[in-house]
């Protein structure tokens, strides 16, 4: 049944790469259409309460301007989802939503009418700020991606209670943004009743059903095409609101309408991930071995939606404990919406469970590598069930090896201290259904029709390696197209699920040619069921060095290595890429990245990327990825486990672990500033 021919694991480059470089490859607001306008969106200026009264006067005697949507003239949506229900009544829900928007000519005068519109509000009290002991807190009925909310197993406070050695710490990670190259954009034609979007997402089908539900329309009449996109990371991942309201501005004036959000808007519209408040406990033997586990994590999400991130879902299944605890609350604030954040629920969750888990091994004087192989689980602890593979220790002695972390000593180098730290890492393996179309050319070569989403990942390149291999003809032969709805259903780029998803999908359609079919369209719902109920997950490690200043707090990282056990790799070029961009985004999260709200506004203060900082090709220095063969035929004809969000999960943790290592200083609260570190650091000394 396997794939045969050699084009799987082969560094094949980025077929569109050439486009890419050349400014070949079109992007959603760069399709030309007639007659187009374009629109500019409109925020609200306070966190609570509701528009009274909208003074367009000056906006619309601007040369250029068309039109103004506002609630006024919004037509009625059938939407259900409180964040994408744009422009229903005067109400405000956070600062930065959605109040309307200016349509123009240009997008010049666009923007510049959108600087005129004068709102007045009836003002309300607002309430932006997470706390631990926060009185609207409640326990969610589900947590996202559907899980339970707590767990629990055996009798933890007894076990806690009686432990030789334990910990009991609070970590916190702040909101953090997502800042792909390509803010997100979108053009929206309206031809009779059908409707054309040119967008930016992870999913043109899941854009499809949703525009098609919120606008009462029949799925088939909604077309969204979105062949190249700058990036998402979560953010692109479910349609955002102003992808509503491009859609209402055509209908509005009766033209295409492009929208583009700015780079500043984004960090109101498109999502961010969640603050967190996460109180680990850990309990153990003299010996290391845990006997308690307990992980406690406040978070928040906004008035209009639910979001519960399931930020301790991984510690469910991470080590061996008789006796666990695991909760999630959530707190409805006066916020924009969190969303999606590459992987969200492992990223913030990990790296309090790995920053606690080397404070345990520091407690029991036993080495982090050491500790974690005593805990290593035989099968899930939360499920019993056994592990389609688990290769969490082969990753960590491997790294220990590679890194030459046996060797490491916390020193120091003039004015700068130095350490090394370890963590480990975990992402789900999943499959979901999609469809897919295969047809042979009478010239000898396939096309593949999927309505996959490359969001700069290397999708499309996989899918065609996939494809080669399972018809047995040279790569050249196959045409792989993607980032059309027309496609068809398939699974949206999120969730470290896309690859095997619809690879599972050209994989069959392919096999009905082999089969003599000319032509085929197939559906994977009843083999994604057939699989075994196992627990599916890809592991890692993470190792990074730190130096740190002593006179400044400065971090630098000079070295990090990630080993990771994921499956079969389709391309090694593209998925060291994935690696080491998820490693770069937890160097990061830990020293640089954090949104910070202000309590009187009741927003983010920083808006954009020269106060929102982003680590940068001089903020990573010597970082490699590599990862161990592991043959796991329990997950889908590929054999692959997702490689796209791994990368970032543990890096924090790493870097945490590290610092503390270089300087015992333990910081329990992300991002790791210098001015967290200046007045414990040992300045002064020689
Ligand atoms: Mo990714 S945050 O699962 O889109």
């Amino acid at each position: 049944m396997g794939v045969v021919s050699p084009a799987i694991g082969a560094p094949v480059d980025r077929i569109e790469g050439g486009d890419k470089v050349r400014g070949e490859a079109t992007y959603a607001y760069e399709y030309e259409v007639e007659r187009v306008a374009y629109a500019a969106i409109l925020q609200s200026t306070i966190a609570r309460g509701t528009v009274r009264s909208i003074d367009a006067a000056d906006a619309l005697a601007l040369p250029g301007v068309i039109a103004m949507l506002t609630h006024e003239n919004a037509p009625k949506l059938q939407t259900d989802d409180g964040e994408l229900s744009i422009l229903q009544s005067p109400a405000v829900a956070y600062r930065g939503q959605i109040a309307g928007a200016v349509i123009a000519d240009s997008e010049e005068a666009a923007r510049d009418a959108a600087r005129l519109v004068r709102f007045t509000y009836e003002e309300e009290k607002h309430d932006v700020e997470l706390r631990y002991d926060h009185p609207g807190l409640y326990k969610p009925d589900k947590i996202n991606a559907n899980f339970d909310t707590d767990s629990t197993a055996g009798d933890f406070d007894a076990a806690f209670g009686s432990a030789d050695v334990t910990v009991d710490e609070t970590y916190t990670t702040p909101a953090f943004h997502n800042n792909p190259i390509e803010p997100h954009a979108t053009i929206a034609v309206w031809e009779g009743g059908d409707l054309t979007l040119y967008d930016s997402n992870q999913g043109a089908y899941a854009v499809q059903q949703t525009v098609a539900g919120a606008f009462g329309m029949q799925p088939e009449r909604v077309r969204v095409i979105s062949r190249h996109v700058g990036g998402a990371f979560g953010s692109k991942g479910t349609p955002r609101p102003h992808l509503i309201l491009a859609v209402m501005a055509a209908q509005l004036v009766e033209r295409p309408v492009k929208l583009a959000v700015t780079r500043q808007q984004m960090f109101s519209l498109t999502g961010y991930r969640t603050p967190t408040i996460q109180r680990l406990r850990l309990g153990a033997g003299a010996d290391g071995r845990l006997t308690a586990i307990a992980h406690e994590v406040v978070e928040q999400c906004s008035t209009v939606k639910e979001f519960a991130e399931q930020t301790a879902v991984a510690t469910r299944m991470m080590y061996a404990a008789a006796n666990r605890r695991t909760t999630h609350r959530v707190v409805r604030l006066d916020v924009p919406t969190p969303a999606w954040m590459r992987a969200p629920g492992e990223c913030p969750g990990m790296y309090a469970l790995e920053s606690a888990m080397d404070e345990l091994a520091i407690a029991c004087k036993l080495d982090p590598i050491e500790l974690r192989v005593r805990n290593e689980p035989d099968v899930d602890p939360e499920t019993g069930q056994r592990f389609s593979s688990r290769n969490l220790v082969a990753c960590l002695r491997e790294g220990a090896e590679r890194f030459g972390w046996n060797a490491r000593e916390a020193g120091r180098d003039g004015r700068w201290l130095i350490g090394a730290g370890v963590a480990s890492s975990t992402y789900p393996a999943r499959l979901t259904p999609s469809t897919a179309h295969a047809r042979a050319e009478s010239d000898g070569t396939f096309t593949i029709r999927i309505t996959a989403s490359d969001i700069g990942t290397g999708a499309r390149t996989a899918l065609t390696q996939i494809a080669a291999d399972t018809l047995d003809v040279p790569l050249e032969r196959v045409h792989v197209e993607i980032g059309d709805s027309d496609f068809g259903q398939a699974m949206l780029a999120g969730g470290s699920i896309g690859t095997a998803s619809w690879g599972s999908a050209v994989v069959k359609a392919c096999r009905a040619l082999r089969a003599g079919q000319d032509e085929a369209t197939v559906d994977t719902s009843d083999d994604v069921n057939s699989y075994e109920p196992l627990a599916k997950h890809a592991f890692g490690a993470q190792f990074v060095e730190v130096n740190v200043n002593v006179d400044t707090g400065e971090i630098r990282v000079p070295r990090a290595l990630g080993v990771f056990a994921c499956g079969r790799i389709v391309n090694p070029k593209t998925a060291r890429s994935q690696f080491i961009g998820g490693m770069t985004m937890g160097i990061s999260m830990a020293l640089l990245e954090e949104s910070v709200i202000d309590p009187r506004f009741g927003d983010f203060v920083n808006h954009d990327l020269a106060s929102y900082h982003v680590a940068s090709c001089a903020d990573v220095r010597e970082i490699e990825a590599i990862w161990i063969d592991e043959e796991d035929p329990h997950l889908n004809p590929m054999g692959t486990k997702g490689i796209g969000e791994i990368g970032i999960v543990g890096t924090a943790a790493a870097v945490a672990n590290a610092v503390h290592h270089a300087t015992g200083i333990r910081i329990r609260d992300l991002p790791i500033r210098p001015d967290k570190l200046l007045s414990r650091l040992p300045s002064g000394g020689s």
